[in-house]
């Protein structure tokens, strides 16, 4: 289980002191948030009560009761879902004057209980989970992205997290790759209200086009993207090795992170089964490096919204890179 941070009690709140929690969360070094990063906590509340007792029991009980419930499994069947859904941000985006703020996905469900720390959480802001995936995107774009040349997200719907990496790197290269159209409509709106340097792609992750080639010095991430894909994300592995980014990065679920002994990711582990999300890669990952593959850089597990730690992170290269 991850370690409790420290709490300091401020009107029966226990309140979180935010720059050692990112720090933590990260896993760097006291004092080694990049300044862009820090500079956003001091603009964000993350102020939030750990569920104890009777509020605790609570969110167990009705995280128990949806696992008994029949849950809506990934899959392909579920394109036209995406399709949908996307069409609706494209559609406010548009009647916004393309205000990004309405690229933020209707999944993330503001005022809903957050799991941190090995913790049910109740937080403050209601746009916590969209702040602190704010945050985690600064740090990762700084940690792995600065020496790369050309940036690709894979399964990236709305394209706001490439609307940060514009901002950290603006004249650099980006590439927004989903099967859902509405996306490549949206990336295309990016670039012409925003002056955004991206592309959008048609891109089907559970069978892979070899003939679109990564350019030398990528760098490639996904974000919740490889957990629509259950146990088939072999064939997009594959891809990777085959094209030699020189950086991937997942923030996903990841399934051998959970302690199956504890009921808090027991819980967990179970939503993922129940939905058919991403189970394996890690191993998968493991079983490349001992085989002399590829290198992981990283695994992190920092948090997840009611079901799943959504956020989890894997970053890895191939030995075999494309310079
Ligand atoms: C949970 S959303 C995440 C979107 C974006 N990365 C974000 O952080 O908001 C999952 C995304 O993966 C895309 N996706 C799911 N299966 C895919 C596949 N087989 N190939 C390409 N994209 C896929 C969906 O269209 C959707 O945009």
């Amino acid at each position: 289980m991850i370690a409790a941070l420290s709490t300091c009690p401020v009107q029966g709140h226990k309140k979180r002191l935010p720059q050692v929690d990112f720090e933590v969360l990260f896993g760097e070094a006291p004092g080694e948030l990049f300044p862009e990063c820090r500079e956003l906590i001091k603009q964000y509340d993350f102020s939030n009560d750990i569920l104890q007792g009777t509020s605790r029991e609570q969110v167990f009980l009705r995280v128990l009761k949806t696992l008994a419930e029949d849950l809506e499994v990934a899959g392909t069947h579920r394109k036209q879902r995406w399709e949908d859904g996307w069409a609706e941000n494209l559609n406010e985006f548009q009647c916004s004057d393309y205000d990004v703020t309405a690229l933020i996905p209707k999944f993330v469900r503001p005022q809903e209980i957050i799991r941190l720390h090995g913790e049910y959480v109740r937080p403050v802001s209601p746009y916590f989970e969209v702040n602190v995936v704010k945050i985690l995107r600064y740090w990762m774009f700084q940690k792995w992205f600065q020496p790369i040349d050309h940036i690709y997200e894979f399964g990236c719907g709305t394209g706001h997290n490439l609307v940060d990496a514009a901002s950290l790197f603006p004249n650099r290269p980006l590439f927004g790759l989903d099967w859902s159209q509405s996306s490549q409509k949206i990336l295309r709106l990016l670039n012409e209200k925003h002056g955004l340097n991206v592309v959008g792609r048609n891109f089907n992750m559970l069978e892979p086009d070899q003939t679109f080639a990564l350019r030398p010095r990528s760098g490639v991430f996904t974000v919740g993207a490889m957990e629509q894909l259950g146990y088939q994300y072999h064939g997009f592995v594959n891809y990777l090795l085959s094209q030699g980014p020189s950086i991937c990065v997942h923030v996903e679920t990841l399934y051998e992170l959970y302690d199956q002994q504890h009921l808090f990711d027991y819980v967990a582990a179970k939503y993922l089964e129940k939905r058919n999300y991403l189970r394996g890669l890690l191993e998968t990952l493991r079983i490349l490096e001992r085989e002399g593959r590829i290198h992981i850089l990283a695994t992190l597990r920092t948090f997840g919204s009611l079901y799943h730690d959504g956020y989890s992170m894997v970053i890895w290269k191939p030995l075999k890179e494309n310079r």
